[in-house]
């Protein structure tokens, strides 16, 4: 992609959660479904202070796939207001830690003021791009994202830093929007459709593949179809002909080389 369409996706990106972070609302066209199979708990979401759990702009739960254990670093890619940050925060406890990282600083600032509300001192977040990742090499044992990776024009730099970061033996556990048929060029060159997490959208072959050249091992999809069926889908009806939300899971491998 050439480097100006690049950059001015992510300015329409950051515009675009910017403003969302400012209403606090949601980011798609229909109302944003949160509770139910594939998604979060009733208890998770009652767990929550109520601005928090209304603010998910995600397609999934990665913290429900995660299998977070206490003590552990996790890193959030395109973190928003936080709400997997503190959802992995509960599952990794005081002696672990939780960083998410956005590019967008009104992102940032909102979930900083929802850390500080909730008194919390393992999670914090950080201004930066996943694709220039604000961390050291090797230094977190499990990556989340809901919903981010599909809005980076250059995944392959994703995935490649996300393997720099992730400790040996690491995981990667993502939800994220993946296409089931080819969009129309018209799609794919409408902006509002990028910021709105489809037309950045790759076949899941693709995707996986991208994830498995970067130096991942292990590598698996799973559908959230059952919900696409229902109403209760994180997809507007037009488009559930066209993407689906999916659940990513992949390995640093244990000894490099
Ligand atoms: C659809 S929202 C999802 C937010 C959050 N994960 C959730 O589930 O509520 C996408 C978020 O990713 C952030 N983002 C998009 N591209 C990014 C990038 N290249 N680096 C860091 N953050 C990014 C946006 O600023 C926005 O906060």
């Amino acid at each position: 992609m050439a480097k100006e369409r690049s950059q001015a996706i992510k300015q329409a990106v950051k515009e675009r959660y910017a403003t969302l972070a400012r209403r606090q609302t949601s980011c798609c066209p229909t109302p944003q479904i949160r509770e139910g199979e594939g998604m979060y708990s009733r208890k998770e979401l009652q767990d929550l202070p109520q601005n928090v759990a209304e603010f998910s702009l995600g397609c999934g739960n990665p913290t429900a796939i995660a299998e977070l254990r206490e003590g552990e670093t996790v890193l959030d890619l395109g973190s928003g207001g936080g709400i997997d940050c503190f959802l992995a925060a509960q599952k990794v406890g005081k002696k672990g830690r939780v960083i998410g990282v956005d590019m967008t600083p009104e992102m940032v600032f909102l979930a900083r003021e929802n850390t500080r509300k909730m008194g919390l001192a393992n999670v914090e977040f950080r201004l930066g791009e996943m694709e220039h990742l604000p961390l050291e090499a090797n230094s977190v044992d499990v990556i989340i994202s809901n919903c981010v990776i599909n809005l980076a024009p250059d995944k392959d730099a994703v995935f490649k830093e996300a393997l720099r970061v992730l400790k040996p033996g690491g995981r990667l556990c993502i939800s994220d929007i993946v296409l089931k048929r080819e969009l129309s060029l018209e799609v794919k060159e409408d902006m509002q459709q990028w910021t709105g997490c489809v037309a950045g959208a790759l076949k899941g072959k693709i995707y996986l593949g991208k994830i498995a050249r970067a130096g991942f091992v292990q590598v698996t999809a799973q559908d959230n179809s059952p919900r696409e069926k229902s109403e209760a889908s994180p997809v507007p009806g037009r488009l559930r002909d066209y993407i689906s939300s999916v659940n990513v899971s992949a390995r640093k491998p244990s000894v490099s080389g």
